[in-house]
């Protein structure tokens, strides 16, 4: 049996594990667009829940809200999303996904090591870092954000 076009608020609070109170939220900034019932009741097409599930993606990957905003605005209003709609969003986000991958893998291995951050607190400052040379580069610790 086919599943039903819209879903209410409810469910689609249950399916994506995301509270009615912040669906209402994500309404208000654009995020969702539901229409109303003759009764003034919310209905979400389904695709709104693969919407809400990359709002919570894209927060866990530290994006805020502006910039979901506007990842989103990209997708179309009234329909279900295709996949070539996401695909437009994919390969915008790709350079951004790319740069976190490379800051967390240098933060896993860089970590308890010399960060550069011109403290030289560390005995291994002196031989990464000898006299601060990083802080030439900038503030904050450039052997990480380098
Ligand atoms: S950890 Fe701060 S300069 Fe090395």
């Amino acid at each position: 049996m086919a599943a039903a076009q819209f879903v209410t608020i409810g469910q689609l609070a249950k399916r994506t594990g995301v509270a009615v109170s912040a669906l209402r939220f994500y309404e208000e900034k654009g995020l969702l667009d539901p229409i109303r019932t003759g009764g003034n009741q919310r209905r979400f097409l389904r695709g709104d829940i693969r919407r809400v599930s990359f709002i919570l993606i894209a927060q866990k990957l530290g994006l805020g809200l502006a910039e979901i905003e506007e990842q989103l605005a990209g997708l179309p209003h009234g329909r279900n999303p295709t996949v070539a709609d996401w695909q437009k969003i994919s390969r915008g986000m790709r350079s951004q996904i790319d740069a976190k991958i490379t800051l967390l893998n240098r933060t896993r291995n860089q970590l308890d090591q010399c960060i550069g951050c011109g403290c030289l607190s560390l005995t291994k400052c002196q031989l990464y870092n000898k006299d601060d040379k990083l802080g030439l580069k900038g503030p904050g610790p450039r052997a990480v954000l380098d």
